[in-house]
């Protein structure tokens, strides 16, 4: 699977580049292509020093990695995600994207620990509305850049997907439970997103309050 990562330069996209690119082609993604060459050389520096394998990377702009991908990732502030998308909609068309974002009230000057919530309910939910001929999943919310990046180093957190077609939730669940370490949870429809986007400002104050890397989550009881 050919997997591009839209804003991939950044500190979330460029985690999941480096696990992604263990098993998959990565595509990263960016306003300008020399940025996001950059950042696949980079990306591929760092898996040779740690002395770990990896399919193909690239940098690509935004545009013809979104051509490229089979899943097109968008790891974009949350007040850019539909300015980046409105260039982008045929490309995307039928294709499955992947929305990690949150809506950290950040995007309006306020804190990290606080929401400003889109009207659609939640970014997912907001994406799936703008993209109506794509399948929008969500995931990938409640995981640090930081355990991301840690490459060589198991990820401490279960991923809470969610997302209305079945099959690309299941892919991107597969996706994800390919990440040394991670637990795929199925949360349901995509309306579910606001509660799993929502649990990630409490995170980060935790963060804060108890000076943490980057905590995670973990739900118990399920059985295997
Ligand atoms: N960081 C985390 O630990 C974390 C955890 C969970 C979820 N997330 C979510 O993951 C997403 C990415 O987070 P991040 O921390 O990686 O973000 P980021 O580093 O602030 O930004 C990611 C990329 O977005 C692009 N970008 C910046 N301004 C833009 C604009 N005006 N228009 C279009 N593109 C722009 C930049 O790429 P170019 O300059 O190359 O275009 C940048 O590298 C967010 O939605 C966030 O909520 C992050």
């Amino acid at each position: 699977m050919k997997i591009a990562i839209l804003g991939g330069t950044g500190d979330q996209g460029f985690g999941l580049a480096l696990r992604f690119a263990k098993n998959h082609d990565v595509i990263i993604g960016s306003r300008k292509k020399e940025k996001a060459e950059e950042a696949s050389n980079k990306a591929k520096e760092i898996l040779s020093s740690k002395g770990l394998t990896y399919k193909n990377i690239i940098g690509l702009d935004n545009k013809e990695a979104s051509k490229e991908g089979d899943i097109v990732i968008l790891s974009l502030p949350y007040q850019h995600i539909l300015s980046t998308l409105k260039d982008l909609k045929e490309e995307l068309k039928g294709k499955i994207v992947v929305s990690i974002g949150v809506p950290l009230a950040t995007a309006i000057g306020d804190k990290a620990t606080r929401v400003v919530l889109p009207p659609q309910g939640s970014v997912a939910e907001m994406v799936q509305d703008y993209l109506k001929d794509s399948k929008v999943v969500s995931a990938f919310q409640n995981v640090c850049c930081k355990e991301l990046e840690d490459v060589g180093n198991p990820v401490d957190c279960d991923i809470l997907v969610c997302g209305d077609d079945v099959e690309s939730k299941n892919i991107i669940k597969s996706l994800a439970e390919e990440i040394d370490g991670v637990r795929a949870i199925d949360c349901g429809k995509l309306e579910l997103s606001k509660y799993i986007e929502q649990i990630t400002p409490l995170l980060i104050g935790l963060n804060i309050k108890y000076k943490l890397k980057g905590s995670g989550i973990r739900i118990t009881g399920l059985k295997e």
